[in-house]
C-alpha cells in the first residue's frame, strides 16, 4: 500500500503502481503525489462494514485539494468544514448544501452569516455563546437553521496531547452542565432552530476502538433526552479519528482496512438501534496513507555526532513531525540494496531547528541529488503546509486508473 519498490523503484500506489522517480527527476522542487484510487477504496470499506443508515461526512480539513474533493462527492459523500473558506470550497466542488456539516469552535458572524443563509445541512454548535449568535443570524435572516450540539464526553483517546479534543480540559464541546443554559436558549429561539443532532469528536490518530464506544455510550443519553422532549433528532454524529499505522511498512493495505471495517462494526453494535441516521466525519484514514511528498537530497552533511541529508523538503511542507513529533517512514525513490546501511537525521532548509522529517533513520548510503519519499503525508500534509521563509507551496499531482488527473 502506499509505497513500495517494484523493481528497486519506489512506486506510489496500490491497484496501479506509478514510478516516483520520473515525475522527480524533472521536477525542481518537492511535490505531494496521491493515488485516488486508494482514497476510494478506504470510504468503500467503511461503507461496507456500516450499517445503512451511516452517512460519512469527509473532514475536508485533512485534505481540500478539488480533485479529492470531486471524487468523494462523486461518491455521494457529504463534507465536514470548519471554516468560511472551507464552505465555499465545498460549495464550488459540488456537494449541496444540505450535505455540509459546519464544525469549529470559533465561528465568526461572517461564517455564520454564510452557514445560516446557504442552508447548510448542519452547524455543529459549541457553546451557548455560538447558539445565540446562530439565533440572532437566524432571526435576521428570516430562516430556521438545522443545529446539532457538541458534547464534550470526557473520554481518553489515547492519542498524542496535541490532537485529543474530548477532554474536559479541552476547548470542544459542551458536558451535561451546559444543558439546562441550551435547553433555555431552544424554547427562546424555537423559530430560528432546528435542533437535528447530536455530535461529538474525540480526538484524531485514534487508533482504539474503545474510547470511541465509551463517548458514544455517554453522548447517546443526551441525544435521547432532546428526543424525548420532541426534538427532530434527525441524527447522531460520531465525528471522525480514526487513525493509521504511521510506524509500519505497510506494503498490504489489510491493517488499515481491516481497522476501518472494525470502525464500521464498533458504529453497528452501539448505533444499531438508532431510528435516525449516523453521520461521522473521517479526515486522515481515507486520504493519509495514499499521498506522499517527495523532495531532493541537496547536500549530505557528515558531522562527528550526526549525519544530515539536508532536503529540500521541510516544515513548511509537512508540519507533523515538528509539531507533534510525529513519525512518517522516509524512503530512496531508487533502493540500492549493495550500499551499506548509514544513520541520518533528514532535516530541511527552514532556519529552525525543529525542521527535521525523521531522526536517527537507517538508510542505504544517500548521495547529494537523490530524492527521497516522505511517506503516509495525504492528511494533514499539503493543508497545513506555509509558505514560511517566502517558499512556494508544492506542487500536488494526482493519479487514477494508471492516469494523472487534474
Ligand atoms: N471532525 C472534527 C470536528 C474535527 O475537528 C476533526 C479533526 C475531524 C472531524 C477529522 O479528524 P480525523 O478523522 O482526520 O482524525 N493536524 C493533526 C490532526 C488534527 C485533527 C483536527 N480535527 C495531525 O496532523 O495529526
Amino acid at each position: 500500500m502506499g509505497l513500495h519498490y517494484r523493481d528497486r523503484e519506489l512506486c506510489l500506489g496500490e491497484k496501479n503502481f506509478y514510478p516516483l522517480f520520473p515525475l522527480a527527476k524533472v521536477r525542481h522542487a518537492p511535490f505531494y503525489a496521491y493515488d485516488l484510487d486508494a482514497m476510494l477504496s478506504r470510504v468503500q470499506a467503511l461503507k461496507s462494514a456500516a450499517p445503512k443508515n451511516l452517512k460519512t461526512h469527509y473532514a475536508m480539513k485533512a485534505n481540500a485539494a478539488e480533485p479529492i474533493l470531486r471524487l468523494f462527492q462523486e461518491e455521494g459523500l457529504g463534507v465536514d468544514v470548519v471554516s468560511g473558506g472551507e464552505v465555499r470550497k465545498a460549495l464550488k466542488a459540488g456537494f449541496s448544501a444540505r450535505n455540509i456539516i459546519f464544525s469549529g469552535v470559533g465561528k465568526t458572524r461572517e461564517e455564520i452569516q454564510l452557514a445560516v443563509s446557504s442552508e447548510l445541512g448542519q452547524i455543529n454548535v459549541e457553546s451557548p455563546q455560538e447558539l445565540e449568535r446562530i439565533a440572532a443570524t437566524a432571526k435576521a435572516l428570516k430562516k430556521k437553521t438545522r443545529i446539532a450540539f457538541r458534547m464534550n464526553p470526557d473520554v481518553d483517546p489515547k492519542t498524542h496531547p496535541y490532537i485529543t479534543t474530548g477532554f474536559r480540559e479541552n476547548k470542544f464541546g459542551m458536558d451535561e452542565s451546559f444543558l439546562p443554559k441550551l435547553r433555555a436558549l431552544l424554547r427562546e429561539h424555537k423559530d430560528h432552530l432546528n435542533l437535528v443532532g447530536i455530535t461529538m469528536h474525540i480526538g484524531s490518530q485514534i487508533r482504539e476502538l474503545a474510547p470511541f464506544s465509551a463517548a458514544i455510550r455517554k453522548t447517546l443519553a443526551v441525544y435521547q433526552s432532546f428526543l424525548d422532549e420532541g426534538h427532530a433528532m434527525e441524527s447522531f454524529d460520531v465525528g471522525g479519528g480514526l487513525g493509521i499505522p504511521y510506524q509500519e511498512n505497510h506494503e498490504i493495505p489489510s491493517k488499515e482496512i481491516s481497522l476501518l471495517q472494525e470502525y464500521g462494526a464498533m458504529i453497528s453494535q452501539e448505533l444499531g438501534g438508532l431510528k435516525g441516521n449516523i453521520l461521522c466525519e473521517p479526515g486522515r484514514v481515507f486520504v493519509a496513507s495514499s499521498g506522499t511528498l517527495v523532495g531532493e537530497v541537496q547536500y549530505v552533511k557528515e558531522t562527528p555526532y550526526k549525519n544530515f541529508l539536508i532536503s529540500d523538503m521541510g516544515i513548511h511542507h509537512l508540519i507533523r513531525p515538528a509539531l507533534y513529533q510525529a513519525y512518517h517512514r522516509i524512503l530512496p525513490l531508487l533502493d540500492h540494496p549493495q550500499r551499506s546501511i548509514k544513520q541520518y537525521d533528514i532535516v530541511g532548509p527552514i532556519c529552525e531547528s525543529s525542521d527535521v522529517l525523521g531522526k536517527n533513520r537507517d538508510l542505504p548510503e544517500i548521495f547529494a541529488g537523490e530524492f527521497l519519499a516522505v511517506a503516509d503525508a495525504g492528511a494533514y500534509g499539503f493543508t497545513m503546509a506555509s509558505q514560511y521563509n517566502e517558499h512556494e507551496l508544492p506542487e500536488q499531482l494526482f493519479f487514477r486508473a494508471g492516469r494523472e488527473v487534474r
